[in-house]
């Protein structure tokens, strides 16, 4: 992991950030530069195994590390992982809602618990973990990110669950700004544009519908892990003392060339599953995903 930023490496010292689903992705490089800048890291996870390897990564930054085996989904295992983080690290500072699922679904095609299981990790996870912090948090006068997604403020196709949560998610971001501003506490979320190399963009696209995807983008190109993780650092930190209740795009421009890109590649990409599943074989992501 390439976390280094031209800041200091005591940014955080000090500081404790918990961070939901931080064994993988966008989320443990986030977890990864706060590590880098000082800070006493918690993550939490559903796969022990992957929260094992997240954390021995993590720890060569130097710094105090647990990863704690807890469903978003369930508050009664976040509560004792974030009460574990306050008792072993102390006071959490920085919490990350990142825990999140995704796949692509016609409308017609989502089925009821389909639609509920990813509003559930997602939006739920998210309230769950946000509620059950805010006592640490109040008492840290800390801060609160959020990870979204285009979905939520423009129709992707294939997207309703996922739009749906994260649109929850940015909204439940806004009342907390305004309901705990007046305990010290900011709340703001990330929006990425699709970060190449993370479990989340496999599920969308691939071949060369991922290839069109990057050249709609006015950057011109696709996201890295360390993007995100750069626009975190700076959240959390004194730089950002005076932001709460934005939603910022770390996406390369994206959100301004509209979803029809995303659409096409993710209709090719739905054909292709169904064409691979026909015959038995697995799919470009399948095969990607496994190298
Ligand atoms: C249609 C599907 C489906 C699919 C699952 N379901 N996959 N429906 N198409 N491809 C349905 C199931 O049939 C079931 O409904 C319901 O969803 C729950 O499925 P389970 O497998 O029992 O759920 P669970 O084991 O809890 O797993 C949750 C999950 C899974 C979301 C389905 O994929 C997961 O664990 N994901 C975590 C990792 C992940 O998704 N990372 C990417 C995050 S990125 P029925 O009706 O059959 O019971 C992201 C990107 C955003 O969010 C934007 C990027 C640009
Ligand atoms: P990822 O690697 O799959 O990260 C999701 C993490 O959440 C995993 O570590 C997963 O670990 C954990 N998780 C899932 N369900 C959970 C649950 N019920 N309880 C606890 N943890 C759970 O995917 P990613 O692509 O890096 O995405 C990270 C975040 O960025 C997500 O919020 C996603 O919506 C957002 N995002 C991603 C992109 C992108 O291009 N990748 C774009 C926009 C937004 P376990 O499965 O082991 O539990």
């Amino acid at each position: 992991m390439n976390t280094t930023f031209a800041l200091s490496s005591h940014l955080f010292a000090g500081k404790t950030a918990f961070i939901t689903g931080g064994s993988s992705g966008i989320n443990l490089a986030i977890a990864g530069a706060y590590a880098a800048h000082g800070a006493r890291v918690a993550i939490c996870g559903r796969t022990q195994a992957r929260l094992d390897v997240a954390a021995t990564q993590l720890r060569t930054y130097g710094g105090e590390v647990r990863a704690y085996q807890a469903d978003v989904r369930d508050p009664q295992q976040l509560a004792q992982a974030l009460q574990a983080t306050r008792d072993e690290l102390g006071t959490i500072d920085v919490l990350v809602c990142g825990a999140a699922g995704n796949f692509l679904a016609a409308a017609e095609d989502l089925s009821v618990n389909g639609f509920r299981t990813v509003v559930d990790i997602d939006l739920m996870g998210s309230f769950h973990a946000a509620s059950l912090a805010f006592e640490q948090l109040r008492d840290s006068k800390g801060c609160i990110l959020f990870i979204t997604a285009a979905m939520a403020s423009q129709p992707h196709a294939y997207q309703l669950h996922v739009g749906a949560a994260k649109a929850g998610i940015d909204n439940m971001m806004r009342n907390l700004a305004l309901e705990w501003g007046c305990h010290g506490i900011r709340a703001n979320s990330i929006m990425p544009g699709p970060i190449e190399d993370t479990e989340g963009l496999r599920r969308l696209s691939a071949g060369s519908a991922l290839g069109k995807l990057a050249d709609s983008i006015p950057l011109g190109r696709l996201g890295h892990v360390q993007d995100i993780a750069a626009a975190a650092v700076f959240l959390a930190s004194p730089m950002a003392q005076y932001i709460t209740g934005v939603v910022l795009a770390v996406d390369g421009g994206q959100c301004l060339a509209g979803s029809a890109h995303f659409n096409a590649g993710a209709r090719a990409f739905l054909d292709e599953q169904a064409r691979s599943k026909e015959r038995g074989t697995p799919t470009v992501a399948a095969r990607a995903a496994a190298h």
